[in-house]
């Protein structure tokens, strides 16, 4: 029988290829053109990537036969994972191969950015022996913040403690025993942390959220001679803020593995002294790359054999008859877990599912998996799967409770109920599938409502008087936002009612912070993307 064919556009380690070469037939084709690879995807049934080459629909739409798409490493960022979903694509990652890698990676730079190394063995060897301008700083006694507390966050913290350092961190996303673990100190806002420390640190997945999150606003709370590093994602601190402290001297040094832009060439940050560059080698190690390698390899064999690939990203491995049945059920779940981080930046400690109706007599484990997903995904990098997302939860101090009803008691066959507690916050959310089998939001806090969950909704509280709501859909239209569908809910007359609305575009932050201001409005709305 013909082998199937793989692809490889960028460098993995030798023990992968050779993993590969046993099963598939292997097309190793480091640092191809972007011209020749969307010429010849057409051919291949797999693709394996790192982070340079661009997966999106161009891509994908051109690759007929293509089943599955390898990251070798972490970050999915240069993957459209809703394209490859949506193409029937499986995208699976080697999250776990490179963590130790990265942080170690995050402690070299700072050593290095701290006491000027790179640029003395530069002048060194390149000028003459000198020590004058090289001086540098301990890490002894100093305070660092850690923006991020996850995999690599945490490597790092426990690395600096041995350097008796004081570890601050700003992570709103998890549980706070997982600062206790690992002896840090919780800070509650980004803003506080950044007048505290000596030393900065990031460590999130880059996303809407996190992108240019330490900009020249938080540099100036910050103190002068701060000292920097992103091991993480190019941009979660703006490079054009970094290049400013730099001048100003509000910023002493930094060290960067990564950027807004790569491959990076002619970056006005490289004309500093001060600050050392890598070419995103965090995970560049023989090590992570030998765990790298053989595990993307190990997951493609997998998913071209139709087994349970342990990393996917999109898809659930389960494929039996109860799927399709399940699948927009699957759906709602997920997006009904992507509420709680949209609505509030606070721990969460417990959830409780109830599933209603006859979707009981299927296997819900896959619902309660979806919905953790979509909790987690969005705070934590890209490693959050069907098949981990509870484990995840479990990590970060998250209790499930599951509950079944063979019978609704609502006036819809079936429904899924979510019910979330925070320390202070508790969110309870009713959902179901419309006739056209979408997630139809159903309930929020009591409100009854019926809102599709697709693209972006906004939700705002009112008192329930006259002249409020026209007033509010008036200033959302001459703000140029299209309202696609409204719903009013209120639990008693002249209460506080609650409006929900699907918009066809995204209100911005100043849209938002004018309509919490009208009259009759109570608070700033809240907008939301599913
Ligand atoms: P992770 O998912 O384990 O941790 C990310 C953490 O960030 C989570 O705890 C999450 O709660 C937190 N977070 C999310 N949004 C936040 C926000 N707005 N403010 C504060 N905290 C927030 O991810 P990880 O494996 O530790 O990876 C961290 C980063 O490192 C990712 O961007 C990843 O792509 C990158 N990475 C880089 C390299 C490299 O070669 N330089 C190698 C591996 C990973
Ligand atoms: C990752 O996300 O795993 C890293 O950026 C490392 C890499 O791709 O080489």
């Amino acid at each position: 029988m013909e082998k199937l064919k793989v692809i490889v556009s960028e460098r993995i380690a030798d023990e992968g290829i050779a993993l590969l070469k046993k099963e598939l037939e292997v097309d190793y084709r480091d640092g191809i053109s972007r011209d020749e690879l969307l010429s010849i995807i057409d051919q291949y049934d797999a693709l394996i990537v790192r982070s340079v080459t661009q997966v999106n629909e161009e891509l994908i739409s051109r690759g007929t036969k293509l089943k599955v798409v390898g990251r070798a490493g972490n970050g999915v960022d240069n993957i459209d994972v809703d394209v490859c979903t949506r193409y029937g694509v499986l995208v699976a990652n080697t999250p776990d191969s490179n963590t130790i890698s990265a942080a170690e990676q995050t402690i070299s730079l700072l050593l290095s950015s701290v006491r000027n190394t790179a640029w003395a063995s530069r002048y060194l060897k390149e000028v003459k022996w000198d020590r004058k301008p090289f001086r540098g700083v301990e890490l002894y006694g100093k305070t660092v913040g850690i923006v991020g507390l996850g995999r690599i966050g945490s490597m790092v913290a426990t690395r600096l403690k041995s350097f008796n350092m004081r570890v601050l961190a700003y992570d709103p996303y998890i549980a706070d025993q997982r600062f206790e673990r690992f002896g840090v100190e919780k800070v509650e806002k980004l803003e506080d942390l950044m007048g505290q420390v000596d030393f900065l640190t990031v460590h999130t997945p880059r996303n809407e959220e996190t992108m240019h999150m330490i900009d020249e606003k938080m540099f100036a709370l910050a103190k002068d001679g701060l000292r920097i590093v992103n091991c993480a994602r190019g941009g979660i601190i703006k490079e054009s803020a970094i290049e400013e402290g730099l001048r100003s001297g509000k910023i002493a040094s930094a060290g960067l593995d990564v950027f807004e832009k790569e491959p990076a060439e002619g970056n006005p940050l490289f004309a500093f002294n001060n600050v050392v560059v890598t070419p995103h080698l965090g995970a560049d190690t023989f090590e992570a790359q030998k765990r790298v390698g053989e595990t993307i390899a190990e997951q493609v064999i997998k998913a071209l054999r139709g087994e349970i690939v342990p990393n996917v990203i999109n898809l659930p491995t389960m494929v039996s008859d109860e799927l399709d049945y399940l699948k927009p059920y699957i759906t709602l779940a997920e997006k009904m877990g992507m509420f709680y981080y949209q609505m509030a930046k606070a721990p969460l400690n417990k959830v409780e599912l109830t599933y209603s109706g006859p979707l009981t007599m299927n296997e819900t484990e896959i619902l309660t998996v979806a919905f953790l997903r979509g909790l987690l995904h969005p705070v934590m990098a890209e490693k959050v799967n069907y098949v981990n997302a509870r484990l995840m939860a479990d990590e970060r101090g998250i209790v499930v409770f599951e509950h079944k009803e063979e019978q609704s008691t609502r006036r819809y066959k079936n429904v899924i109920t979510a019910k979330m507690f925070g320390n202070d916050y508790t969110l309870e959310l009713a959902g179901t599938v419309s006739r056209a089998r979408n997630p139809l939001l159903v309930e929020i806090n009591g409100y009854e409502t019926e809102n599709d969950l697709e693209g972006y909704v906004i939700i705002v509280k009112n008192e329930d008087r006259p002249r409020v709501i026209g007033p509010f859909a008036t200033a959302l239209g001459d703000a140029g936002v299209n309202i696609a569908s409204m719903k009013t809910a209120r639990k008693t007359k002249g209460d506080i009612a609650i409006m929900l609305l699907n918009v066809d575009n995204k209100a911005e932050d100043h849209v938002l912070e004018a309509l919490g201001k009208l009259d009759g409005i109570v608070g700033k709305p809240k907008l939301l993307y599913f």
